[in-house]
């Protein structure tokens, strides 16, 4: 049997490794949060000052876009509806969308053109959760912003969910018909009994797998239905965990691994905001990638347009300098995955096919401990400059004690047991080769050479 083409996307997606979303419309003009209107119990007139102003200008997609592929992003996501329902596309089912607003653009559409532009995989961000449909319930609603408003309830006896459920699925359709090919699609969220078959999500699943065969989709048609066994129809195909890495890679309730994804913001806002300014640096973006590679994840970083939809400085400095560094080391990344050992005590490994990672983040006194790799790697190289590193052992073995009498050792210059500055402090990845169990003896032979050759280098010269 041929494998559907959505799980070939999704082994794609998992050799792609990093993406960028963006969360951008109406509350990128209040600029203090994409709940603004939940937080502050906004009505539709309260909010609606914003429709009235927003008109992002011509060129923001592919200036995204651009920097997307510039940061190393394989993929990129919007926001084609968020939780105040207004809509970046056209929609024959609503006059909230830029195409009745002062833009008079179909967003979506230049957001796909620009990402296809760049070459990456473009993905649409989808809200099951709609403030602004008056068949959306209110008033028994924590998040609602018009739970507290005393027509609440009015209205809501006047609501039809059925009617909802069409509209949603019918905007999906929409997406899914309009825009060519679309990548992924990004469901936000469930939540209480708004989850699984309440979306119609099974359907809503077979419309996407018709209709875009390639797609892959996030998990939240339901509450983590993707974890669970036997696996619900609507499951999609890979999970998300929002603003946090977690300690070990996801896996399902059979303890299976799971593909996943960890979305977090470069600030810590989803979107647009004047107030905060807590940009995490690129070495904590390389080193979160890293970190989540190294458990056979993908990292989707969110990033904030303002209103206009310009990229912030700060953002383009960051994503260029992440972008550079991948452009040196991006082997250790894409197409790589968790590796057969365990978390060494300087760093993370990554692995593809017979070539371990080493990405080391810590400086280390001394050679490097390779643990429980003794007689399985050939020689090594840092993957930026493809300078050789010294494979070693310590200078007089069988006296020195070692942690475990598996390990190997390596260093990036001679003597090895000096220690040097690491060539990048934010992750010096050495590239190894291993190799096969019955070449570890003539390996043994050459480490004991090098050894020779480093208890030379220490004698005075005479
Ligand atoms: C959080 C935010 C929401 C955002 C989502 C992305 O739940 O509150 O606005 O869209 O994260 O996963």
């Amino acid at each position: 049997m041929t494998k559907p083409a959505h799980l070939a996307s999704l082994s794609q997606w998992q050799d792609d490794r990093f993406g960028m979303s963006l969360h951008f419309g109406l509350y990128s003009l209040a600029a203090r949060g994409e709940w603004v209107r939940s937080a502050e119990q906004l009505s539709v007139e309260d909010y609606q000052s914003y429709y009235d102003a927003f008109a992002p200008e011509p060129g923001w997609a592919a200036a995204w876009a651009r920097l997307a592929r510039q940061g190393g992003a394989r993929y990129a996501v919007l926001t084609a509806k968020h939780h105040d329902g207004f809509c970046l596309f056209d929609s024959a089912l609503t006059r909230y969308s830029s195409m009745h607003g002062p833009a008079r653009r179909d967003l979506v559409r230049e957001w796909i053109e620009a990402v296809r532009a760049e070459g990456l995989k473009a993905g649409l961000y989808y809200s099951l959760v709609d403030w602004h449909h008056p068949d959306y319930p209110a008033s028994r609603d924590r998040q609602h912003p018009l739970r507290h408003h005393p027509e609440a309830p009015a209205r809501d006896a006047a609501g039809d969910w059925t009617r909802y459920v069409a509209y949603l699925h019918g905007q999906v359709e929409e997406l899914c018909s309009h825009y060519g090919r679309i990548d992924s699609l990004v469901f936000d969220f469930s939540y209480w009994d708004f989850a699984g078959e309440k979306w119609g999500a099974t359907e809503l699943l077979r419309k996407i797998r018709a209709l875009q065969p390639h797609c892959i989709v996030n998990d939240r048609l339901g509450n983590e239905p993707r974890k669970k066994i036997p696996r619900p129809s609507f499951a999609g195909d890979y999970e998300q965990t929002e603003q946090n890495i977690p300690q070990q890679g996801l896996r399902d309730d059979a303890g299976l691994p799971m593909p996943w994804e960890g979305w977090f913001t470069l600030t810590n806002s989803w979107s647009f905001s004047t107030t905060d300014q807590l940009w995490k640096s690129p070495t904590t973006i390389i080193r979160a990638l890293v970190n989540c590679v190294s458990k056979g994840g993908n990292l989707l970083l969110n990033v904030c347009p303002d209103a206009r939809g310009r990229v912030p400085d700060q953002a383009e400095r960051t994503l260029n300098e992440v972008g550079g560094w991948l452009r040196l080391n991006g082997d250790s990344i894409y197409g790589a995955a968790a590796a057969a050992w365990p978390k060494p005590e300087w760093g993370r490994f990554t692995q593809k096919d017979r070539t371990l990672f080493a990405h080391v983040l810590e400086p280390v006194i001394g050679n490097i401990t390779l643990p429980e790799l003794r007689g399985r790697i050939r020689r090594g190289h840092v993957l930026a400059t493809q300078a050789e590193v010294v494979v070693c052992d310590f200078w007089n073995p069988g006296v020195q004690t070692f942690d475990g009498p598996e390990d190997i050792f390596f260093n990036f210059a001679r003597p090895t047991a000096w220690t040097y500055p690491l060539p990048d402090a934010r992750d010096t990845v050495v590239a190894f080769e291993l190799g096969e169990e019955s070449e570890a003896q003539a390996l043994c032979q050459r480490w004991d050479d090098a050894r020779a050759q480093d208890i030379h280098s220490r004698l005075p010269i005479s």
